[in-house]
């Protein structure tokens, strides 16, 4: 999309006003956008990134308006914030808002020089009487894999209120690797070429997706709630490595300070790493109490893995597997355990627990031998664990069972839980329940904005309907999954129910697609999805 294509399709979406670029003229620019997250009844955190004439410029005065009207004739806070390489020329305030009213709509801007940003709108949380609240959920961005189509179809929806995004907002490999094979094509090449290793490497990606349109047109017209997933520093990251990260690739630990320090850079959020925790907790009135759990860098342990329990000719050890995979292992952690039971409340009509990877459990379906010959190198396990009737992903809760049983222990009798997760590119609906068939509540795995699916995998080699039936027959508590679609989803929440619809589109590699409800829920309190 060009820039006259950018602001025709702004006034498309009855938001000309957003389309207030900066003067022609000036040597500073606002290339990345602007962007609003992490709201409370009160603050918001405002960002937005200055591109100065020269690279070597000491420091610029950017000046930030918020205004209850999209003139700005009736500024309401003002203020001056300081941008230098220090924080790689990006600006962010956490803006007071404690003397207006909870859920008030707002716009704001910032100024360097005779430059001004685009506008972007956002909104504090709502406290009181509040009848209906919508979120619109998304995960795993892949900038080379295609468009963020799912990104431009959500800026349409004037009715959401939230948007929240469950990890890999960006990914970190080089070109060549994981899902870059149509990136020429795309116009979407990796910058850098490289993995992302240094912060210069992270604070340069993280540029480029903030380049793309469809990107600023989302963060310009929503408040967002992101947490990391994994590649936001490497495939697979827990708390001291990753898989995508070797020995000769320097220290890990530095690895995750640079991607964490150009992330707090980067997005617009609140910079908790101060406070020592990751956790998040967002109240919307009595209506949604929301929270939003880290799975990878403060607590996880590494992932086991079935290589180390698999002899070439005894085949699979799965006692010693079981054993192992059964132990005290951390995923979320106990400290983000404490806060869950102490946080998650029945006075709240919703609890929202949202985080990364698949709380389901998940079994594969004995798959047809076509399949079976074309598994990838690494995947040959699969054979073994289809026969023995074992956990398949081991790096999302199936991996850590004991934590899972801890959590929902801490989660029975609050009050029904509604878990979304992220991180496994494919939409998934369930009901989650304890090891005594408790119902604790459902979950909805929101599919990717852009990254490979299981159908990008099988191809033409079985029908995807057909195999989504066979996973839906084979786990018991998976009501629904779409192997095929990339997209999106809203929930929308009343006091009697929260209404849930998976958006799928038709294309992510072309700009043009078309947008389908591929399911909806109608959960209401209590009840079991079916
Ligand atoms: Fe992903």
């Amino acid at each position: 999309m060009n820039r006259r294509t950018f602001l025709k399709s702004l006034s498309l979406l009855t938001l000309p006003y957003l389309g207030v670029l900066g003067s022609q003229k000036s040597k500073i620019d606002f290339k990345h956008g602007v962007a609003s997250g992490d709201p409370t009844n009160t603050h918001i955190i405002l960002w937005t990134r200055v591109t100065p004439s020269k690279p070597s410029i000491g420091q610029l005065n950017v000046e930030y308006q918020v205004s209850k009207d999209v003139n700005f004739t009736n500024i309401v806070s003002i203020g001056t914030l300081k941008a230098d390489i220090g924080r790689d020329f990006t600006v962010k305030v956490d803006v007071d808002l404690s003397k207006h009213q909870p859920g008030t709509n707002f716009f704001y801007r910032f100024k360097c020089e005779d430059s001004l940003s685009p506008v972007g709108q956002t909104k504090t949380l709502p406290l009181k009487n509040l009848k209906h609240f919508k979120i619109a959920v998304f995960s795993c961005s892949n900038y080379p894999a295609g468009y963020f189509n799912a990104y431009k179809d959500a800026a349409k929806d004037k009715s959401i209120d939230l948007v929240l995004h469950l990890g890999d907002y960006l990914y970190e490999y080089k070109m060549g690797d994981y899902a870059t094979e149509n990136a020429e094509n795309l116009s979407r090449v990796p910058i850098p070429f490289s993995e992302l290793k240094s912060l210069s490497d992270y604070r340069i990606r993280h540029a480029q997706y903030k380049s793309d349109l469809d990107a600023q047109l989302l963060h310009a017209s929503f408040p967002m709630i992101p947490i990391w997933d994994d590649h936001e520093v490497a495939n697979n990251s827990y708390k001291t490595g990753a898989q995508n990260h070797q020995e000769n690739e320097g220290f890990f630990l530095s690895r995750k300070r640079n991607a964490l320090k150009a992330y707090f850079e980067w997005m617009p959020v609140r910079d908790i790493e101060r406070f020592g925790s990751f956790y998040k907790n967002f109240k919307i009135g009595d209506l949604v109490n929301l929270q939003v759990l880290e799975s990878r860098l403060s607590s996880r342990e590494k992932q086991i893995s079935y290589d180390d329990f698999i002899d070439k000719d005894a085949g699979l050890n799965k006692e010693k597997f079981l054993k192992e995979l059964n132990k005290e292992r951390e995923l979320i952690g106990q400290n983000q355990l404490d806060k869950v039971r102490k946080n998650t409340s029945n006075k709240y009509t919703w609890n929202v627990i949202a985080q990364q990877v698949l709380l389901s459990k998940l079994k594969l379906p004995d798959l047809p031998e076509i399949i079976l010959e074309n598994i990838p190198a690494g995947y040959e396990y699969f054979r073994t664990i289809i026969k023995d009737d074992l956990p398949y992903n081991l790096d999302s809760w199936d991996g850590y069972p004991n934590e899972r049983r801890k959590l929902l222990s801490y989660l029975k009798n609050k009050g029904q839980i509604l878990f979304l997760a992220g991180d496994s590119h494919n939409c998934w609906a369930g009901n989650i329940k304890d090891d005594q068939d408790h119902f604790i509540g459902v979950e909805f795995g929101a599919p990717s904005v852009t990254s490979p699916g299981t159908s990008e995998a099988t191809g033409e080699l079985f029908p995807i309907k057909i195999l989504e039936n066979m996973v839906v027959n084979k786990n018991d508590d998976l009501v629904w999954t779409n192997l095929l679609n990339r997209g999106y989803v809203t929930i929308d929440f009343t006091r009697e129910i929260a209404k849930t619809r998976f958006i799928g589109l038709s294309q992510v590699k072309t700009k043009n697609y078309s947008r389908e409800v591929l399911k909806e829920f109608i959960v209401e309190k209590n009840k079991e999805i079916i």
